[in-house]
């Protein structure tokens, strides 16, 4: 009762005192090192702020346009929700929700497709990267390999977006042309039918700094195959962790710690005393494999909380499920307050009940 009671004060004042944080997220299978300092760390912690009503979701249908496959999807979607929960989300706060339990997102999705210029996709950057690319291979159909759901994508994600009236979208800087377009559709919807029915949301974008380096000092990336999966045996960890690539210089030697890949993940992980002292022995000269060791042991105690947790909700799909089912009957409380104005809007009405 007490908790319901909470909730309710809470969608009573969200609209007027807290700001809405939404983001999405696309099952795209293991979650690694780089995904959880670059993006989720921060999201969480935006999430976490007291006067913030996070929305976060897994956006299963933006997944659609590429994974066929229903076993390898059901798994996908799971695997984030328990890795998301897992890192720190609270779903007492934060709405977490798949995006295919809010049907309304795919109702504004049409209507915001009847205000959109056909050219205006065909600007989108993931379209126009695969055109190019089949320029380059001399393709008779510029389109192939395109389906209608790649094409549309952008739609889609501003459906998410204006859908709960977000004030900010933090995303990582491949999709900032994506939320420009949520405001480009908002903005052309108002000026249509009537001002300030959709708000303009705001992109944050994850920082650049937080480029985390993986096992071979390139930008940690699944398309490079160097990564550190967030969630793997203690044993399996250190293995990589000893990987990683180092300079030939001696134990002996004094180091640069502002140059090395090594220092950057332990900056990461371990406190600000122990961060102190590991730069103070590099100046000193340290041994390659202490560091290792060290970073290995900092990341340890980060993740190892966090993992039980994450294989405790993986062996319990029917809590998962719950919490899932519990963030979207929030979410489409809001979706409906806004889906009402926008009919209302288009005319699309009935009289009486
Ligand atoms: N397209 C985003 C990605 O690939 C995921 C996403 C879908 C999203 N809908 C969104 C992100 C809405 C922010 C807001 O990363």
């Amino acid at each position: 009762m007490g908790v319901l009671f909470e909730h309710e004060l809470k969608v009573g004042v969200c609209l007027s005192l807290m700001k809405t944080v939404l983001t999405g997220v696309k099952p795209t299978g293991r979650i690694h090192i780089g995904n959880y300092l670059g993006a989720m760390r921060p999201a969480i912690a935006m999430c976490n702020q007291e006067n913030v009503q996070g929305l976060l979701f897994i956006a299963d249908y933006h997944s659609l346009t590429t994974v066929h496959n229903a076993e390898t999807l059901n798994h996908m979607v799971y695997d984030l929700a328990a890795t998301w929960l897992a890192l720190g989300l609270d779903p007492q706060q934060t709405f977490i929700y798949r995006q295919s339990d809010v049907p309304e997102t795919f109702e504004l999705q049409w209507i915001l497709s009847c205000m959109s210029a056909k050219g205006l996709m065909n600007r989108a950057h993931a379209y126009k990267a695969i055109v190019q690319e089949n320029e380059k291979k001399a393709k008779s159909d510029l389109d192939d390999g395109v389906n209608m759901g790649l094409y549309n994508y952008p739609i889609l994600m501003a459906a998410d977006i204006l859908l709960f009236s977000a004030d900010e979208v933090p995303v990582g800087e491949d999709q900032v042309q994506h939320v420009e377009i949520a405001r480009d559709l908002a903005e052309k919807f108002n000026r249509i039918f009537a001002e300030e029915v959709i708000r303009l949301p705001k992109v944050v974008v994850q920082k650049e700094s937080k480029i985390v380096p993986g096992l071979d000092g390139r930008k940690m990336s699944k398309s490079y195959d160097n990564t550190i999966p967030v969630f793997m045996e203690p044993k399996k960890m250190r293995q990589l962790v000893m990987k990683i690539k180092t300079d030939s210089s001696g134990p002996e030697d004094p180091k640069d710690p502002n140059s090395s890949i090594l220092f950057d993940l332990y900056k990461e992980f371990a406190t600000p005393e122990q961060v102190e002292e590991m730069a103070h022995r590099y100046h000193k000269g340290i041994g390659w494999g202490y560091v290792k060791q060290d970073l290995f042991e900092a990341m340890e105690s980060t993740l190892s909380g966090p993992r039980e947790h994450y294989k405790e909700l993986m062996n319990n799909k029917d809590e998962l499920d719950q919490i899932l089912k519990e963030g979207s009957s929030r979410a489409r409380e809001r979706a409906a307050e806004l889906m009402s104005r926008v009919r209302t809007a288009i005319g699309i009405t009935r009289r009486g009940k």
